[in-house]
C-alpha cells in the first residue's frame, strides 16, 4: 500500500507590500485583493496541518501550488520553512501555481529559493523546464507538473507549454505499468466544469489528450479551493480529478474549511485501486 498526502493552496501570510515594485500593478493589485480579504487564511492551519500529515505517516506528500501570493523574497523564505515542515526535500513534490509565478521575475526568484524542491535541469530562464519530477513511490508513479506562468494582470491562468507536455509524454511512455500506477499532480485542473476562462488551464486540451492516451486514472490538483472531484471520459476510460481544499482556508470568504487529502494505492489481484480520504484541519 502506497499513501500521498495531497496539500494545497497555503497562500502563506502576511504578504508584505511590493514596495520594490510600486510601480507595477499586478503586485499592487494582488496586495490590495489580498488585504481586502482578511482572515481568509490562517499560517497556524499550516502547521496544524503539518502535524497531522505527519501523524498520518504518508509515504510521500505532494503539494499542488499557491504557496505564496506575490513572489517577494520575504515569501519564498516563508515557503521554503513552510514546504520544510512537511517534510524532506526528496519526500516533497511541489508543482508551483498561479500565485507562485505571478511576475516576471518568479522563474528566477523562485528558483533561488527553492532549489531543493526542484529537479535540476541546465541553465533556463523557465521554472516549467525542471518539470515532470518524478517520484517512484512504492506502487505508483507521482508526476508533478509545473502550470504556473507569468500571466496578464487580471488572469489566474496556467500553461503547461509545448516542451513540459513532450516531456510528460515521454515520461508516460517509459513507465513500467506492471509495476506502478501513474498519478499526475498539477495545480490547475484540466477538466473543471463552470470554471472561469481566466482561471483554466490553456492548454488542458493537451494534457488530457496525454492523459487518455496512457490510460492515467488520476490527477491531484488545486488551485479550485475546494475538496472537490470531477471526472472526465474518453474512449471509456475516465480521469478522476481529484482536487485539495486549501490547507490555511479558515472557510469565512466561501473556500471550503481547511483540509488536505489521503490518496491510498493498493495493488490487488485485479491491478491497482486507489481511493481518496479527505482529513479536516482543526
Ligand atoms: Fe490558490
Ligand atoms: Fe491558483
Amino acid at each position: 500500500m502506497t499513501v500521498f498526502a495531497h496539500i494545497s493552496d497555503l497562500h502563506l501570510g502576511p504578504v508584505p507590500f511590493p514596495a520594490a515594485w510600486p510601480w507595477r500593478l499586478k503586485p499592487v493589485l494582488g496586495w490590495i485583493n489580498w488585504a481586502r480579504q482578511p482572515g481568509s487564511h490562517d499560517g497556524a492551519l499550516v502547521g496544524r496541518a503539518a502535524a497531522a500529515v505527519h501523524a498520518a505517516e504518508p509515504d510521500h506528500v505532494v503539494v499542488t501550488g499557491d504557496l505564496i501570493e506575490l513572489g517577494l523574497d520575504r515569501e519564498w523564505q516563508a515557503a521554503h520553512a513552510a514546504l520544510t515542515r512537511f517534510g524532506a526535500p526528496a519526500q516533497v513534490s511541489w508543482g508551483p501555481g498561479n500565485h507562485d509565478l505571478y511576475t516576471t521575475e518568479a522563474s528566477v526568484r523562485s528558483r533561488g529559493a527553492m532549489a531543493d524542491w526542484l529537479p535540476p535541469v541546465a541553465a533556463t530562464g523557465d521554472l516549467r523546464d525542471h518539470f515532470p519530477r518524478l517520484d517512484l513511490v512504492g506502487d505508483a508513479a507521482l508526476v508533478t507538473l509545473c502550470s504556473g506562468k507569468p500571466t496578464w494582470l487580471f488572469s489566474a491562468e496556467g500553461e503547461l507549454g509545448a516542451a513540459q507536455l513532450g516531456r510528460l509524454a515521454a515520461v508516460l511512455t517509459g513507465l513500467d505499468r506492471q509495476r506502478f500506477l501513474p498519478v499526475i499532480a498539477l495545480h490547475h485542473p484540466p477538466h473543471a466544469p463552470g470554471l472561469s476562462r481566466l482561471k483554466r488551464l490553456r492548454d488542458a486540451p493537451a494534457l488530457l489528450d496525454l492523459l487518455a492516451r496512457h490510460r492515467c486514472p488520476v490527477v491531484l490538483h488545486g488551485h479550485l479551493h475546494k475538496a472537490s472531484r470531477a471526472e472526465w471520459s474518453r474512449d471509456g476510460h475516465t480521469v478522476a480529478m481529484i482536487g485539495a481544499a486549501s490547507a490555511s482556508a479558515t472557510g469565512r470568504h466561501g473556500d471550503d474549511p481547511a483540509s488536505f487529502n489521503l490518496v491510498t494505492i493498493s495493488r490487488g489481484a485485479e491491478g491497482f485501486d486507489w481511493q481518496v480520504e479527505a482529513r479536516l484541519v482543526a
